[in-house]
């Protein structure tokens, strides 16, 4: 599966531009303020200065006279470096400071206070002007005091604090990136959790997913219930078509075989003979496949739907060994019971069933005259099932190997099966919690199969 990008990843690089694009806001946004604070700083200061300047304007001798203070320059020289320019002007009359200073801009009327930026010899100047009426004698006369600084300190000032704000910007950018791929983390941690709860199960475990999840995820979860459902129900249906097909096949087998032994009896011919013969044997691995598939199809069916049941294994071991006495009396093979009073919680048919087929599996595969074991115990909180024989053993082959559908071992050599009993056998001990080991006799020749199952 070629995966189309990460959603961590989009995630993360949308949030991340999202706080580039924040940070970038925020440092234009206090650049900005940080200008307009030392602008309104130098104009609050140049007003003052201009209103000390006025205060000190008098009138001598019906004249207008100025001692300029000390202390109006002392204040703006107190801020910054920049250089100050002044002129007190009166009715169009130039009373002190630079000439040409205010050329071109009309003084403010009496009372009025007025900013202007300018430039003076080629410098951006930041100028106040105030008009403030003395009276010279009988006569009332404006005077109109302009005082003006350069602007070098303001500048500085706002690059250092617009520095400052880019610092912070960046620093708040890497936080934010830090921040957000933990954030994508931790958003997709549910779908995470759900994808390796659906991982876990069992290839067979097709029960609704019932876990708890955020909405987002409640769709998916509910087209996946629906998928296993549909998946259960295909499932259902072809091993009740099998179960039905087998059903079908079995019964005109077994009229086939009775045809064939009465035709075998009068035959004369050894060619006949053995023709015949061979068809009986044939009909005989078919009948065996069907009623095996017949028995898997009936095992997955109840599967399904689990009984829990007390089980006392040592009365099934027994009853199981009841009903494959005479098959196994044909070949004088004995079987020795074993047993101890442990319980399980489980499906009688299907304990039955998966017991069957390992007991029948070692009269199967033992040579006449032997005996086979059959013990129930336990270990710590597992019943212990152990089937040993006297026959040839597993020939070196894996639990794993003959438990596959189908598959059949070395020991074969002429005798009927299908290759299911096993695999019936651990599917049901599976289904239980419990499982199946097959091994060679520790105690000599022949194989053991060991069931085990948890205690009631
Ligand atoms: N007790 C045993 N001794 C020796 N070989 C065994 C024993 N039990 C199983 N096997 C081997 O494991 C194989 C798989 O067993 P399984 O019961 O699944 O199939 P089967 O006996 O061949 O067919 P059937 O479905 O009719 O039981 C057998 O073919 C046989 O080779
Ligand atoms: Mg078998």
């Amino acid at each position: 599966m070629n995966p189309t990008g990460s959603i961590r990843r989009r995630m993360t690089i949308s949030l991340a531009l999202v706080a580039a694009l924040l940070s970038l806001l925020s440092w234009s946004m206090v650049a900005s303020f940080a200008r307009q604070a030392a602008e309104r700083t130098q104009d609050n200061i140049l007003a003052a200065s201009a209103t000390i300047i006025a205060e000190a304007i008098r009138s001598e001798g019906g004249e207008v006279r100025l001692e300029l203070p000390y202390a109006a320059f002392a204040m703006l020289g107190a801020v910054s470096e920049d250089r100050v320019f002044y002129q007190i002007e009166t009715a169009g009359e130039i009373l002190t400071g630079y000439e040409d200073l205010t050329t071109g801009s009309i003084a403010p009327a009496a009372g009025e206070v007025r900013f202007e930026t300018t430039e003076y010899l080629d410098v951006p100047l930041r100028m106040v002007r105030m008009t403030r009426t003395v009276l010279a004698g009988e006569e009332a006369v404006p005077v109109t005091v302009s005082l003006a600084q350069t602007r070098n300190g303001i500048g500085t000032i706002a690059g250092d604090l617009s520095e400052t704000a880019a610092a912070l910007s960046v620093a708040f950018f890497v936080l934010a990136v830090a921040l957000t791929g933990f954030v994508a983390q931790l958003s997709l941690r549910p779908l995470n959790e759900l994808a390796q709860a659906v991982a876990r199960r069992g290839p067979t475990d097709l029960r609704p997913v019932r876990r708890q999840a955020p909405s987002e995820l409640t769709p998916l979860i509910g087209s996946l219930n629906r998928f296993m459902e549909r998946l259960a129900g295909s499932l259902r249906r072809s091993e009740e078509f099998i179960a039905e097909a087998a059903h079908r096949v079995r019964t005109p087998l077994a009229t086939v075989r009775a045809q064939a032994e009465v035709a075998l009896h009068g035959a004369q011919s050894h060619d006949d003979k053995q023709r015949l013969r061979q068809m009986i044997r044939a009909i005989d691995e078919s009948s065996r496949s069907a009623g095996q598939l017949l028995d898997h199809a009936t095992v997955a069916y109840r599967i399904e739907d689990l009984s829990r049941d007390t089980i006392n294994l040592a009365e099934l071991a027994a009853s199981v060994a009841a009903a494959l006495e005479p098959t196994a009396g044909l070949k004088d093979i004995e079987i020795r019971l074993e047993t101890s009073d442990v319980a399980t919680l489980g499906d009688k048919v299907l304990l039955e069933s998966a017991l069957r087929n390992v007991l029948d599996n070692a009269i199967k595969y033992s040579p006449d005259e032997t005996q086979i074991s059959l013990t129930v115990d336990q270990q710590g909180d597992m019943a212990c099932l152990r089937i040993c024989d006297q026959g040839p053993g597993l020939a070196g082959q894996s639990t794993t190997d003959l438990t596959k559908r189908f598959a059949r071992g070395a020991t074969v050599t002429d005798v009927v099966g299908s290759g299911l009993g096993l695999t019936i056998a651990s599917e049901v001990l599976q289904a239980h919690g419990g499982g199946i080991e097959l091994a060679d006799n520790p105690k000599g020749q022949g194989a053991c199969a060991i069931l085990t199952l948890p205690k009631a």
